[in-house]
Order: C-alpha cells, then sequence, then structure tokens
C-alpha cells in the first residue's frame, strides 16, 4: 500500500528542502513502525530470499547504504520496507555537526544528489546506544565508521579503533568509510601504503575483539569511484595480501561531467544516483577482475531499477545498496530490488 500512495508523498516531501525531508520521512517511518501501520503497510511477503556471505546471512540480496540512518534510530522503520541489510552511519567517535547547511541538492531530472553534508552525526557510542534499541529487524546490520573532522590523517587510525571497539558487539559487520568526499583528506587514506597500515591495524584489534566477544565482525572497506585502474590495481594487491573480508564500491563521485549544465553541478560534494551508475559499475568492474572472487563485493552506487542491479551483480558483486533512488521512488523500488533479485 505504502508503494501506491508514495508519489503522493513524494510529492510533498519533495516541496521540502531536502534536509528537512529526510528528517520528517525518518521520523514518520518511526511514527508508523511504533504506532503498528507500517507493519500493516508493508506486508514482507515474497521478500525473503536469504544469501550467505561474509559469514552472515542476508534475508536478501539488497541492503540500505550508508548515510540515511545516520544515528541509527530507525532501523526497525527502515527494516519494514523489506531491506536484507541495512548500514548505518558513517559515525565517528564524537559527535559533530557536519559542514553548514544548506547542503543536500536534488538533481531531479536526473534522479541524482549532490550532497557535502561531512559526517553529521552524534558519535559511536549514541549509535550503539540507538542501535540496541531495535526490536524487530532481522536482517544484517552494518555499521559504518569514519573519522572526526579535526582528526588529522595522522591519527585516523586512533578514531576508526575506537569506533571498531565500541560497535563491535553489536555490529554484523563494520564499514571502513575512506572514501567520503566531504571530510578534507580522507581519501588520502586510500593510497596503497596507508591503506595497508590502516587495514593492518583494524585487523589486529579485529582479531583481539573477537577473542574477546566471542564473534567474528567482518571488516569491510567502503572505497570511491574516483580511481583510475592502476590505483585501482594496487589497493586490490593491498586487500588480497591483508585479506580483506569485503568491500563496498562505491561512494559519491566528485565527477562532474555526469551532470554538466545543470544548475546545481557546480555544487561541492558528492553526486550519486543514476548519473553515477556508469562510473561506479566500472570501478566495481575493475575490483573484481583485480580480486578474482577472492573478496566479496557490495555494489553501490546509482541502482534505479532491477536491471541496474543486476548489471551490479554481472560486473561481480554478491550483494547492492541503495540509496538515491529509493528517495526518488520509495519502498517500491525495494520490494522490486528484493523479488527480483531471489
Ligand atoms: C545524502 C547522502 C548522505 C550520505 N552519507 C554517507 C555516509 O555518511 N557514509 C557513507 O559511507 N556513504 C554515504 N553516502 C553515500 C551512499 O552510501 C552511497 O554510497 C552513494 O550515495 C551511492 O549510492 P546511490 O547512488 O544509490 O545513492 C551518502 C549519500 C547521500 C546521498
Amino acid at each position: 500500500m505504502l508503494d501506491t500512495i508514495y508519489p503522493l508523498i513524494r510529492a510533498g516531501l519533495f516541496r521540502l528542502d531536502p534536509e528537512v525531508a529526510h528528517h520528517l520521512s525518518l521520523a514518520g517511518l518511526r511514527l508508523a513502525e511504533q504506532t503498528g501501520m507500517l507493519r500493516l503497510a508493508c506486508p514482507a511477503a515474497g521478500l525473503e530470499t536469504p544469501v550467505e556471505l561474509l559469514g552472515l546471512r542476508f534475508g536478501n540480496r539488497i541492503g540500505l547504504a550508508a548515510g540515511m540512518d545516520k544515528d541509527g534510530n530507525t532501523i526497525d522503520g527502515l527494516g519494514r520496507l523489506g531491506f536484507g541489510s541495512i548500514e548505518i552511519g558513517t559515525f565517528t567517535p564524537r559527535a559533530q555537526p557536519g559542514n553548514p547547511k544548506p547542503r543536500v541538492f536534488r538533481l531531479l531530472d536526473q534522479e541524482a544528489i549532490i550532497n557535502r553534508m561531512g559526517f553529521n552525526n552524534p558519535g559511536i557510542a549514541a549509535g550503539v546506544a540507538n542501535a540496541r534499541r531495535a526490536r524487530h529487524f532481522r536482517g544484517v546490520l552494518g555499521f559504518n565508521i569514519g573519522k572526526n573532522k579535526d582528526t588529522p590523517n595522522e591519527n585516523a587510525a586512533v578514531d576508526y579503533l575506537e569506533c571498531l571497539r565500541q560497535a563491535y558487539p553489536v555490529a554484523d559487520y563494520i564499514a571502513v568509510n575512506l572514501s567520503s568526499p566531504n571530510t578534507p583528506g580522507l581519501r588520502e587514506l586510500q593510497g596503497p601504503e596507508a591503506c595497508a597500515r590502516l587495514l593492518d591495524t583494524l585487523q589486529r584489534e579485529q582479531a583481539r575483539l573477537a577473542s574477546e566477544h566471542g564473534k567474528r565482525v567482518p571488516l569491510l572497506f567502503k572505497v570511491a569511484p574516483d580511481l583510475d585502474d592502476a590505483h585501482i590495481h594496487e589497493l586490490a594487491a593491498v586487500f588480497l595480501a591483508g585479506g580483506l573480508d569485503g568491500l563496498i564500491a562505491t561512494n559519491t563521485t566528485l565527477d562532474r561531467e555526469l551532470v554538466a549544465g545543470h544548475p546545481h553541478a557546480a555544487q561541492a560534494g558528492g553526486l550519486s544516483g543514476r548519473p553515477e551508475f556508469a562510473k561506479s559499475t566500472a570501478v566495481l568492474q575493475a575490483f573484481a577482475s583485480h580480486l578474482g572472487g577472492r573478496i566479496p563485493i557490495i555494489g553501490v552506487g546509482g541502482i534505479s531499477s532491477l536491471e541496474d542491479a543486476q548489471a551490479k551483480l554481472r560486473a561481480g558483486a554478491s550483494l547492492v545498496q541503495v540509496y538515491t533512488a529509493f528517495i526518488y521512488q520509495g519502498p517500491g523500488l525495494i520490494r522490486r530490488l528484493a523479488r527480483g533479485l531471489g
């Protein structure tokens, strides 16, 4: 039913500033979940097509990408829409406000978004507390982690370690965000040497935490689409040598040729949605060919139809995530993908 009325809801939401619409939607989902309305509006039938990956059981192949539930306080409501996995965050050790507003822009005719949120989040401790309050979501819960804006890159590992330790008992997997374009210098951590060092540091802690908590939580690295093939080759070698558990490809792009001429094209930030699809999928495919199936990949970036999601799988992904097209198309997209990818 929610699928049917989404065009009306969207018409209302799209009259508002994107960030206001975002908060209103999540608040609406929480309310609808708490009152039991969401369960009636979104029957789960046919959405379960389980997939085993990373030692986890995903309810289906379609996940919610990071950055929509930045606080981790809408897990049950979003889960009700049919996602097999939800990635919350990005969380940093300390709460931070993010960049000045406005910082999210809709490119309506392109089904795209440019955002420069800058890791606005309540801090990892609040994120963990929020996640512990989720009661009904049975899918896989990922924690996406990053570093505070004022932490210099030399100390970035300290921030990631802090988030890893706090999230570990609650998370099904941890996504290490190396690829947001909105935290100055963050993408430098994708340099092969910096990346190898960070992977090694985090894996040592992962091993310690695994024995402390009696469970092994996989580590995934999330990369940018703005990497050339030589860089992808080097990074793939780092990931293979280090034995990374999984890769998430990709984050948003800085490339504006994809939306040249659009009035918002000059806005700073990361571009997501339909125009990013080809570039993001090419990077996914390049990683897949270098990794040769030895490290599983979650494909994200510009998926706006079942055909796109299938193309990500053909390019080498085992699972997919969406964000931008979900805003434009609503819960119907999730249900179509969950059923279609089964
Ligand atoms: C408004 C907005 C905020 C985002 N915030 C985050 C974030 O905090 N961490 C992250 O790893 N990715 C973030 N992303 C990137 C998405 O997770 C995803 O990688 C990207 O949008 C490409 O997928 P899409 O085309 O389906 O949106 C954000 C995207 C958008 C549009």
